[in-house]
């Protein structure tokens, strides 16, 4: 078998092993998927500058992320379906972070339940809100995220409604996932994905099941999942999140400057620059291009993370550069867990550290915490060093 030496390869393996409408749903964007292609190719448009004879012993990649001390600054995005890519993913991802000493964000819509998840690990984890119509429900899971132990409440604010992903309507997937003949030949055709997923109870929505009023079954979560987000989300919902929840709150899904001050007013502690991984804005900028505007705006009051399009130890170092405090990846660890499960994630870790503290040495720097614009030769095709 091809030796596995970076994301792409993750991918390919996932690909040949994972049905296909869950790889799809894992790989795709919205509409033209544009803005997720720009997500990752725009990383090529920031040039490192190379320093040589520099001392790069006792390299460090240790730094902080909302005061909490990280290995390095990567986390894992909330990924909803996770379960999906592989049985029990999303507790499998949380051990690998775990053991390698970063966080891992739980979806709301999550195949594992919070509690699934708590049990099987032995650090806090981080929670990702949905804001849904049914407040209540709401205010129950943040309790329950803080029963769990979690120690950041992540607040997605880009999906009020959802941006159409053409490859899933294709496929015929549906939120719970109904299975027709076509879906049971792609399942067929994939036998060690059906055997781990033949060992778990876990295969629906358990943060919602038996928790959400009326949702005691597939068909009802079907109709529950179509008509929750919430249109009416506003700033003002923040208020009441964080006084329910009492902890650190970041706010994902920024990525204009104007909502980035409207963040800060909200008094939460970080930001996440993020376009939902090209899932919902089609057509708007990638993450990487609108991190150094809101890095410039609010940088000074509010810590600045940044996700979309990261597939490699350069794309983070380039990333904290721009003046991001912390980075995350979606889809790379999705395609760990379908390739190879928790040994997969793991070994996506292993290659994104690799990759950073090598491009760090030869940037010439020995801590990330030292890396800035001053590590730039050029960002879109602006020369700055
Ligand atoms: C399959 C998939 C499911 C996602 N589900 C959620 C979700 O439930 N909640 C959320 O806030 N973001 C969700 N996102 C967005 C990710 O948190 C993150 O913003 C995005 O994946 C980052 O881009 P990357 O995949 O290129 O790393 C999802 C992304 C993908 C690819």
């Amino acid at each position: 078998m091809a030796p596995i030496l970076e994301v792409a390869d993750l991918k390919k393996r996932a690909q040949s092993r994972v049905p296909k409408m869950f790889f799809d749903y894992a790989d795709s964007g919205s509409w033209t998927e544009s803005t997720y292609q720009a997500n990752e190719s725009d990383f090529s448009q920031i040039i490192l500058r190379q320093r040589v004879a520099v001392d790069m012993t006792n390299r460090s990649l240790a730094t902080t992320m909302i005061g909490q001390d990280v290995t390095m600054p990567l986390a894992l995005s909330p990924v909803g379906f996770c379960g999906m890519q592989w049985a029990d993913g999303e507790i499998l991802a949380a051990q690998a972070a775990e053991e390698i000493g970063v966080p891992f964000t739980l979806s709301t819509m999550s195949i594992c339940s919070i509690e699934d998840v708590a049990e099987n690990t032995n650090k806090p984890f981080w929670f990702q809100l949905y804001v849904m119509r049914d407040k209540e429900f709401v205010g129950n899971l943040i309790d329950r995220a803080k029963a769990a132990g979690c120690s950041a409440l992540v607040v997605t604010l880009d999906l009020q409604i959802l941006g159409q992903r053409h490859k899933d309507l294709r496929n015929g997937l549906s939120a719970p996932p109904k299975f027709t003949p076509k879906h049971m030949w792609q399942i067929g055709t994939c036998p060690s994905w059906c055997m781990a997923m033949a060992k778990t109870k876990r295969r629906t929505f358990r943060n919602i099941v038996g928790h959400a009023k009326g949702v005691s079954n597939l068909s009802s979560l079907s109709a529950w999942t179509a008509e929750q987000f919430d249109p009416t989300l506003s700033w003002n919902d923040i208020e009441w999140i964080k006084e329910r929840w009492g902890g650190p709150v970041i706010l994902k899904g920024i990525l204009d400057p104007e909502d980035a001050r409207k963040a800060v007013d909200t008094g939460a502690d970080a930001i996440i620059v993020s376009n939902h991984g090209g899932r919902q804005l089609d057509g708007a900028p990638s993450s990487i291009r609108g991190l150094p505007a809101i890095v410039d705006a609010v940088g000074d009051q509010i810590e600045v993370h940044v996700d979309g399009g990261i597939r490699s130890g350069q794309d983070i170092l380039k990333a904290l550069c721009l003046g991001a405090k912390g980075t995350y990846v979606g889809r790379p660890y999705l395609y760990g867990l379908g390739a190879q499960g928790k040994a997969g994630v793991a070994r996506m870790f292993e290659i994104l550290r690799t990759e950073l503290d090598t491009t760090m040495a030869l940037c010439g720097e020995r801590r990330v915490t030292d890396l800035s614009r001053a590590n730039l030769f050029s960002a879109f095709g602006e020369r700055l060093n």
